[in-house]
């Protein structure tokens, strides 16, 4: 059970931004790669399309873009950003972090960074951890982005996998929230290692590093066993969305905007029903850009902040998400301005 929070201050989202490469691959394409079908891919999974990244360009092109559209809606020049944290499975490569790459080329002269490995779930792992940076008054300006381009990760051989992802980049910039009763109010965070056989990647790493026979093998794709993982993320993800409702006095009613990670569309729905949530209240993109792994509650609050301007003061958001380790966690927003 994590312990309440004692805050000093409150940390809040002040601005969102995204990049979305322009190719789209959508399940008629695929229907042409693999034996597969756009009604196989709609019914069991809710996905039409995904945008793919331009071979040759990696993460930190989206990182970049992302960063830069966040800032530049919130006023902010990059020199004032303190702390970057770039959530992915998928960095540029190992070292350098991709935090250092965003740095340098948004111009961010001032800023430390790291990145951070939470598969599914580390768009809100970072979330939490800048927050804590701000509420501590550490720092005042922590970007957080969720990133990953997953098409570079993606055996497009292996049908029950590569319908599933999409490349995408969601930005947020987190600052001290004006008013103590808003901002990022509460979480509840979780990692259960004994998910690593069912999800991984199995070279490329220190324990197998790449060799001619990883490469022959086709071990350095995301491995995963679908029909497994979807049992505990169902559960998991449900659980940790009711615990921080619980937790917080507050039920599915009270709830302006569930923003679930996008794996499978029957998750979300199994998640949004076990929570008291009606799907009108649920922000889906999985139609659109499938799992984006980071980016997916990142590029939904992007719908509902920038695109639809639905959101509030006063509105409760809840994000969700569950991924790769076995990782899962959830966030209570209470959003401080109109937008
Ligand atoms: O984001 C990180 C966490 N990841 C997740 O949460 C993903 C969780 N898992 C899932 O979303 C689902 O398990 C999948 C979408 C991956 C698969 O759906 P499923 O309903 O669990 O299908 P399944 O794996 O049990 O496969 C059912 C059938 C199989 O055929 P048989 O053995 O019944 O003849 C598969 O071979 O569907 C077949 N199949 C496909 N058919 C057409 C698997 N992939 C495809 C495909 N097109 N792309």
């Amino acid at each position: 059970m994590e312990m309440q929070q004692k805050t000093l201050r409150r940390a809040h989202i002040s601005s969102v931004g995204r990049f979305l490469p322009e190719k789209r691959l959508t399940n008629k394409e695929l229907e042409k790669m693999i034996d597969t079908s756009d009604e196989w891919i709609v019914t069991r999974t809710g996905i039409r399309e995904r945008r793919i990244l331009e071979p040759g360009l990696g993460n930190s092109y989206m990182a970049v873009r992302a960063a830069r559209d966040c800032l530049e809606r919130a006023g902010v020049a990059p020199e004032a950003v303190d702390t970057i944290i770039v959530a992915t499975v998928t960095p540029d490569m190992f070292f350098p972090s991709t935090a250092c790459l965003v740095q340098r080329d948004i111009g961010a002269i001032k800023a430390w960074g790291f990145d951070l490995s939470a598969g599914c779930s580390g768009f809100v792992f970072a979330l939490t951890t800048a927050a804590q940076f701000v509420e501590s008054g550490r720092y005042d300006r922590v970007l957080v982005i969720g990133s990953d381009v997953m098409s570079s990760i993606i055996d497009y051989t292996d049908r029950a996998t590569c319908v599933l992802f999409g490349d995408a980049a969601g930005a947020v910039l987190i600052e001290p929230c004006p008013e103590n009763d808003f901002g990022i109010i509460d979480f509840v965070q979780r990692c259960d290692g004994s998910g690593e056989p069912h999800l991984h990647m199995k070279a490329g790493g220190s324990r197998k590093p790449a060799s001619m026979e990883t490469v022959k093998n086709r071990e350095h794709y995301v491995y995963q066993e679908g029909a497994q993982v979807f049992k505990v993320a169902v559960t998991q993800m449900a659980d940790v969305t009711v615990e921080i409702l619980r937790k917080n006095n507050l039920t599915g009613s009270d709830v302006s905007f569930l923003l679930p990670h996008q794996a499978n569309l029957r998750i979300i729905k199994a998640c949004a029903d076990r929570a008291g949530i009606p799907m009108e209240k649920v922000v889906v993109n999985i139609d659109r850009f499938a799992n984006t792994t980071a980016a997916t509650i990142p590029l939904c609050l992007y719908d509902i902040v920038v695109e639809d301007k639905r959101v509030k003061k006063g509105d409760y958001l809840v994000m969700s998400a569950f991924g790769a380790g076995y990782t899962w966690g959830s966030v209570l927003v209470r959003w401080w301005e109109d937008w």
